[in-house]
């Protein structure tokens, strides 16, 4: 098995990581992202912290995510998983959709494994990501497919070349990178905007309580990934966060991926923001778009909300 450093492998794997999933029920550091204007970032799109740190980062060191293939595994995907989730999405669809599913967006779709599963079967996708280089790995992985189509945007407020929508979903957990108030409402409006009436907003929501406030920035732990002859050395930290924030937390992802004679250093921030059900029908009332319809915790219809383990899909209607 051979890589290049832009992280491609020379096939794909089949087990999938769980990204932000295991960042955040598991990992839970924390920093700063902020109520209060003043220490929000121009627009009122970030906490300011958050904004800070992430642009020194960038000038920093790349993100995992400029590496498709290492993601994946460095996140701890389960063999099957993706298959499960999509599964799940269209047992919410028969059940809380009249007509049948045909065009579905996905919401920070990465290289989109749910949508290239949905697109096999003749469903059309449409995927918007912020990566470039999730977007292409998405590309050169559905070339044989007619019916998935990648758009680079920012979910924070997007708007798209598309015809109304059945569905969208926002999978892996990835709904805490949405940081302010302000980012959530326009999100939620653009989302809203690409759907039809009585369309179905499905968003896989993390669920972390017991968060641990930090003072200082400190390791969390330290694994190994094996990738053939690769080895990735990754490391997760807590951060500080104050308690006046609109997250939690922020955990912070290093992965030193050991390319030969040159390693690659990659830090990416994590926001935590834990939303519970009623934080998520407050939200939908107030975009004045969604209503939400339903909550199933851990892909259980039958389990109930008391015993969700460590994700929950809130279910969310177009008015
Ligand atoms: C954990 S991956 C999930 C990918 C995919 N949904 C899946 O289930 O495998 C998170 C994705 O969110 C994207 N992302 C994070 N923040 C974003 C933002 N503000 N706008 C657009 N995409 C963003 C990243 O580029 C990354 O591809």
């Amino acid at each position: 098995m051979c890589f290049d450093e832009a992280g491609a492998l020379s096939r794909s794997f089949a087990p999938r990581f769980k990204p932000v999933a295991c960042f955040t029920q598991r990992a839970v550091g924390a920093r700063r992202g902020a109520i209060q204007p003043a220490l929000h970032s121009r627009g009122g799109r970030r906490p300011l912290a958050v904004a800070n740190a992430a642009a020194k980062l960038r000038r920093m060191e790349p993100s995992i995510y400029q590496f498709p293939d290492i993601f994946r595994r460095v996140h701890m995907e389960r063999p099957g998983e993706i298959e499960h989730e999509a599964a799940f999405l269209r047992e919410i669809w028969r059940r809380h959709y009249p007509r049948p599913v045909i065009r579905v967006l996905d919401i920070a779709c990465g290289n989109s494994p749910h949508g290239q599963i949905f697109a096999r079967t003749g469903i059309q996708a449409v995927g918007i990501d912020d990566s470039p280089a999730m977007i292409s790995a998405g590309r050169a992985e559905s070339r044989r497919l007619d019916s998935i189509r990648f758009y680079r945007r920012k979910i924070e407020r997007f708007t798209l070349p598309e015809r109304p929508f059945d569905a969208a979903i926002f999978m892996c957990e990835t709904f805490p990178v949405l940081t302010t108030n302000a980012a959530l409402i326009a999100h939620f409006k653009a989302v809203a905007a690409t759907l039809k009436r009585g369309g179905l907003f499905c968003i896989d929501v993390d669920r972390h309580d017991g968060v641990d406030l930090v003072k200082r920035r400190r390791l969390w732990r330290a694994r190994t990934v094996k990738i053939g002859a690769l080895r990735i050395d990754v490391r997760e930290f807590h951060r500080p966060i104050g308690w006046y924030e609109p997250l939690h937390s922020i955990y912070e992802l290093e992965c030193t991926i050991r390319f030969p004679g040159r390693p690659v250093v990659t830090r990416d921030l994590i926001p935590v923001r834990y939303t519970t059900p009623p934080l998520m029908d407050l939200l939908s009332r107030a975009s004045g778009c969604f209503s939400l319809i339903a909550c199933y915790p851990d892909l259980s219809f039958t389990r109930p909300l008391a015993e969700c383990d460590g994700r929950w899909f809130a279910v969310l209607k177009r008015l």
